[in-house]
């Protein structure tokens, strides 16, 4: 049961979309959101979500919540079907949505809470616990009486995480928690939710387009693109799976031109300025015969080896995938 917390078997959501496209004329549209997505998650993992716009990503974690039922597939979350029964799930889930609050606009953050108290039937010292240390963690305490349309975006979405942690939830959905957010905000957040994870064992299911909160959150990685998943495993593997390249960076002694090792085909000169030139070479090569090789044929004074940087390796994967 534990390692099957979060449980998804070919799951799909068709959305019906009408357009009209003339004098009573209107065209019916099927649009595959979620196309068949099968995974697990286990009590505990923090979990990366990620994929390009429209992939599906924000679909998959509506019908997670229950706000959506799912046209086709089985889903579980800690046993319960989220859409049958919605409301028996609201109390072990908390959501985040970047992309609006769930807080009440016109009153102050600390009004929101108090109504969350309520609504959740949360015991009055475990919500005092609870606020207290959200309100530490995540520097609120300035805040509470300001009403939350006054609150910048960074403040309004650490007050909604705080706001999606008071009923103790044991799965957290966050769907782009740090977007529009400063580098110092991002790090906050970020410090907050590995604390979490790892005092709570809060299990985290993180949507974003930052993968710098990726790479310092999550060991396990999922791609959604066109609603199907397209990989499912550690960020390092995504490497192989895009083909990346890694890049030599060698300086020579003199200008020479573009430097060739007809040993090594797949190694290609992609810049050269003045001494300096760049190699790309696939990152599965190992580094070192290369550079004995060169060595061997080149005045070489100095080298490098830059590691491909995860963004580009996902670019590529996107603009690999034929369906685009
Ligand atoms: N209520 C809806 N009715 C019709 N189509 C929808 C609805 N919600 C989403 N879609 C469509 O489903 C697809 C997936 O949308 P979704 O919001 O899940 O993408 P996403 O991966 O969250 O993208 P983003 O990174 O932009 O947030 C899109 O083509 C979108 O237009
Ligand atoms: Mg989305």
């Amino acid at each position: 049961m534990d390692s099957d917390f979060i449980e998804l078997d070919g799951v799909e959501k068709v959305f019906d979309v009408r357009r009209r496209t003339g004098f009573l004329r209107r065209e019916r549209r099927e649009v595959r959101a979620v196309d068949g997505i099968s995974f697990r998650v286990p009590r505990g993992e923090m979990v990366g979500y990620i994929g390009p716009n429209g992939a599906g990503k924000s679909t998959t974690i509506k019908m997670l919540t229950g706000i959506l039922t799912p046209s086709g597939g089985r889903l579980r979350v800690a046993g319960i079907d989220p859409s049958r029964e919605r409301t028996k799930l609201a109390h072990r889930i908390g959501v985040v949505f970047g992309q609006r609050t769930t807080l009440w606009w016109d009153l102050p953050l600390r009004d929101s809470y108090r109504l969350m108290h309520r609504m959740y039937r949360i015991p009055d010292r475990r919500f005092r616990e609870n606020l207290d240390r959200c309100v530490e963690l995540l520097d609120l305490g300035a805040l509470l009486e300001v009403p939350v349309r006054q609150l910048s975006l960074g403040q309004r979405m650490r007050g909604d995480i705080a706001a999606a942690l008071l009923h103790d939830p044991e799965v957290l959905y966050l769907d782009e928690p740090t977007i529009g957010l400063d580098v110092v905000s991002k790090a906050k957040v970020r410090g907050f939710l590995r604390d979490l994870n790892a005092e709570r064992s809060t299990t985290v299911l993180l949507t974003t387009h930052d993968l710098t909160d990726i790479e310092q959150l999550c060991r396990r990685v999922m791609v959604i693109d066109h609603g199907r998943l397209v990989y499912d495993g550690a960020l390092a593997g995504l490497h192989e799976v895009g083909e990346s390249e890694r890049t030599l960076v060698v300086d020579l002694e003199r200008e020479l031109p573009p430097v060739t090792l007809a040993s090594d085909p797949s190694v290609r000169v992609v810049r050269v300025e003045g001494p300096r030139q760049w190699l790309a070479f696939p990152a599965s090569v190992s580094a070192a015969p290369l550079v004995a090789r060169l060595a061997a044929d080149y005045p070489l004074v100095d080298l490098s080896v830059r590691e491909p940087d995860i963004e580009a390796v996902i670019a590529k994967m996107y603009a690999s995938d034929p369906a685009l």
